[in-house]
């Protein structure tokens, strides 16, 4: 079977943006590829080195969404990312293989870098976490990387490292990846602002409570001029409609209702109260699944991962090593 390697930083908890995004292609996945899931807890260090208690907190949160969303362990291998220190290794002798400048033109790396404000103090660690990625991504073998499009430059990078290795060590040792990008378009924060987000406050998490997810739903931005019920409203830009669009499953109702919207009549109690009901339905069931997990049952999945991870780590490693010339005993 092909494997596939995907994860996220744990940093806070997964949203409805992961999950109408990356988390359902993971679920997909997870019947037709020996997919790996890592908890990429070294690439939350690097821009939350001085915060680690974060990063560590979240580690089993980040777990619980998983489980609590459907990925099964008996069909997928969960791992940490600090507890493979072969990614550690790998990682050094990659950085050879790529230059400070290319580093830079990373368009995610330098949006990220701009967004933090690192100006001219960037960490070494979060400027070359790309190439730690590439160690995730073929330490494993992994052929293909289910991802959000804003890691498609990281998915190049580790192919330009692949081939620069393959090409100076003169041999067919690394696999190149390719993505696989979810479908559905991304879910805007619940201000309107394109991108739904933990550090913006703007989005509502997998693990809400009902009168959370309400109060969310009823501070959604709609359309500033529908004032009175009888106005005529607007649909674009309108965020109840965005939602409603993603999660509601009767398409033709969404359409009705969009019309009557427009002409005048609909108020934003009416549609905001339809959407509650059913993002409480589709959450309800997560969040009582979340509820059942117990911690001890966690740290059994990511430990057998964990070490399944590491047989394979320590395979490829052996190989690198030879390719390298980095064997003096035998
Ligand atoms: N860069 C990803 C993120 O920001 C996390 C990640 C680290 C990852 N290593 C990976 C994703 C390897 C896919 C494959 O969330």
């Amino acid at each position: 079977m092909t494997i596939a390697l995907t994860g996220d930083r744990p940093t806070g908890p997964l949203h409805l943006g992961h999950y109408v995004g990356s988390l359902q292609n993971r679920l997909k996945m997870q019947d037709t590829y020996d997919q790996h899931i890592m908890i990429a807890d070294i690439q939350a260090l690097t821009d939350n080195f001085e915060n680690p208690k974060k990063v560590t907190e979240n580690v089993f949160e980040l777990m619980k969404d998983y489980l609590s969303i459907g990925l099964d362990p008996r069909k997928n291998t969960f791992f940490i990312q600090s507890q493979i220190s072969e990614l550690g290794e790998l990682t050094i002798y990659y950085l050879n293989l790529v230059t400070v400048a290319r580093l830079e033109r990373n368009p995610t790396v330098k949006t990220e870098i701009q967004q933090k404000g690192y100006d001219d103090s960037i960490p070494a660690g979060f400027l070359c976490y790309p190439v730690s990625q590439a160690a995730d991504i073929t330490i494993v073998q992994a052929e293909v990387v289910p991802v959000g499009e804003d890691q498609l430059p990281m998915i190049e990078q580790t192919n330009e490292i692949v081939r620069r290795f393959n090409r100076i060590y003169n041999g067919e040792y690394l696999k190149e990846c390719k993505p696989v990008l979810s479908q559905t378009t991304r879910l805007v924060g619940i201000d309107g602002k394109t991108k739904a987000g933990k550090s913006l406050g703007n989005a509502i998490f997998l693990s809400d409570s009902p009168e959370e997810i309400k109060r969310k739903v009823f501070s959604m931005f709609t359309d500033p001029g529908h004032l009175k019920i009888s106005d005529p409203g607007k649909i674009e830009g309108n965020v109840v409609f965005a939602y409603l669009d993603a999660f509601h499953a009767n398409k033709e109702e969404i359409s009705d209702l969009k019309a009557h919207y427009q002409k005048g009549g609909l108020g934003d109690t009416a549609i905001k109260t339809l959407l509650n009901t059913t993002l409480q339905e589709l959450l309800e069931p997560i969040r009582s699944a979340r509820s059942a997990i117990q911690l001890n049952d966690i740290k059994d999945v990511l430990k057998i991962g964990t070490n399944k991870t590491r047989q394979t780590a320590l395979k490829t490693m052996e190989q690198v090593r030879q390719a390298i010339g980095l064997q003096y005993w035998q």
